[in-house]
């Protein structure tokens, strides 16, 4: 089963060890309550590097006072046992006083063409939070590769520019998204859902395979966008966003032939958030 370090000073001494022997390193960061696309990511990192660190740490700088930090799941026992049954090398579970000692005062704050006015707009906090997490768990670890799902689409996208523009040196790698057999994207948060909201849940991933239909077939963006968003909220969402977006840039965009298009949605099922995303 894995070692499991919950200081810098131990996951550096681990990592130094497998340095030693010539491993390369991939990390796959979570917040736990791992399920199978977080297996996913840790099948990709084994194919990218001979040894794998699973992060597990439920970061509070990246939830507002108002969302579910306290409530978010935490299952400790089960998540060890997905990953030592993965054969993971290391799992970093420092506690939130490790990650935010007494007197801890940086932020990173992303900026630019990544902050897209899509989750961003509706958690303002959000991607500071991800950002100083993810800069800092890159330079605890000093990985070769870091694994990140295409589920949180905008978040890919940020931590790229972050490790770009910061110079961090690590190779930062997508991994496509894993879905229930009914199409709802598998999260952690799923759990929220009520048995009604459970059935419903998957319109949000038919909407969106519409509308990239839709638009393959040549109608027009705005159009076939804007029955997608009528369907979801037909059946009961409270959509914060339904976008056609650039997959690279984020940029809004009018029309396929201005490059290639990433549909992306966040909408409430009562009090669950959900997001997703495709290409189109
Ligand atoms: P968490 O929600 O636990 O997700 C950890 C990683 O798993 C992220 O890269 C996410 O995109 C990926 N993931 C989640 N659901 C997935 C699915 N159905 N298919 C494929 N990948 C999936 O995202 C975070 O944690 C945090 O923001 C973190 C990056 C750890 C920083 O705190």
């Amino acid at each position: 089963s894995p070692l499991i370090a919950r200081t810098v000073p131990t996951l550096r001494r681990a990592v130094d060890n497998l340095r030693k022997r010539k491993a390369t390193i991939a990390l796959v960061p979570t917040m736990g309550a791992l399920h199978d696309g977080h297996v996913s990511l840790v099948r990709l990192a084994k194919r990218r590097a001979s040894r794998v660190v699973v992060s597990i740490f439920v970061n509070p700088t990246q939830f507002a006072p108002t969302e579910d930090f306290g409530a978010y799941p935490r299952t400790w026992k089960a998540d060890i046992a997905k990953l030592a049954a993965e054969d993971v090398d290391i799992v970093w579970h420092p506690g939130v006083d490790a990650m935010y000692p007494d007197g801890f005062a940086t932020r990173i704050v992303p900026e630019g063409p990544a902050i897209a006015g899509l989750e961003d707009r509706f958690r303002p906090h959000f991607f500071g939070g991800v950002a100083t997490v993810v800069g800092k768990l890159f330079t605890q670890c000093r990985p070769d590769f870091a694994i990140f799902g295409e589920k949180d689409f905008q978040q890919l996208r940020v931590v790229s520019q972050m490790t770009r523009d910061l110079d961090l040196g690590v190779k930062v790698v997508g991994s496509r998204t894993v879905r229930e057999r009914d199409g709802l994207a598998m999260s952690s948060r799923n759990v929220y859902l009520s048995p009604e909201e459970r059935r419903t849940a998957p319109i949000l991933y038919r909407a969106m395979k519409d509308s990239a239909g839709r638009i393959r077939a040549g109608e027009a963006v705005a159009s076939a966008m804007k029955r997608g968003a009528a369907t979801i909220e037909a059946a009961g969402f409270a959509l914060d966003y339904y976008e056609a977006r650039h997959a690279e840039t984020l940029a809004p965009l009018a029309s396929r032939k201005d490059g290639p298009l990433r549909i992306l949605v966040a909408a409430k099922l009562g009090t669950t958030r959900l997001i997703d995303n495709i290409a189109v």
